[in-house]
């Protein structure tokens, strides 16, 4: 399995509810490298179908989530959603294409490249675009503790926290 596929603290953008999903599917992944690796390749020979199945089911998570993470940033008002939005539906595109390539040359062993390139494509945009968000969020927070009668903004933050 690919060294750096456990969860790494430094990832965490301190919005608990982000990173709790961000860390199911970081092990969701690693289910996957440890289930399809190639040190699984033994019992797992000729598991093709298994594997493309366990590979869509992370996308569907990953979908999901990014549902999630949309309607928190529509709650709070974050200015750049359109942006954001726009880079999970490429990031999915991305994945759906993927996914086809690996269907039709057959993939049965998740090795370490291919794990390797699914965690890079969840781990950049948590690094990237997801800690752009966090900083909004955060300034936010300061708002509320900097000027209490900005009801609005407290509203915002106690909607919010109730995500998901
Ligand atoms: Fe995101």
């Amino acid at each position: 399995m690919t060294r750096l596929l456990t969860w790494h603290d430094e990832w965490s953008l301190n919005i608990d509810a982000l990173d709790a999903e961000h860390r199911g599917l970081i092990e969701h992944l690693a289910d996957i490298c440890h289930r399809f690796g190639p040190e699984a390749t033994s019992r797992r020979s000729g598991d093709a179908l298994a594997l493309i199945g366990a590979l869509t089911d992370l996308g569907e998570a990953v979908r999901e989530h990014f549902k999630r993470e949309e309607e928190l940033m529509q709650t709070v008002g974050y200015e750049d959603i359109a942006e954001h939005r726009t880079e999970h539906a490429l990031l999915m595109a991305e994945y759906t294409d993927q996914l086809r390539h690996w269907r039709a040359e057959g993939i049965d062993v998740f090795d370490e490249e291919a794990q390797e390139s699914v965690r890079d494509w969840i781990l950049d945009h948590i690094l990237g675009a997801d800690r752009e968000f966090a900083r909004f969020f955060h300034a936010i927070e300061d708002q509320v503790t900097s000027a209490r009668d900005r009801h609005d903004v407290a509203a915002r933050l106690n909607a919010a926290r109730r995500y998901p």
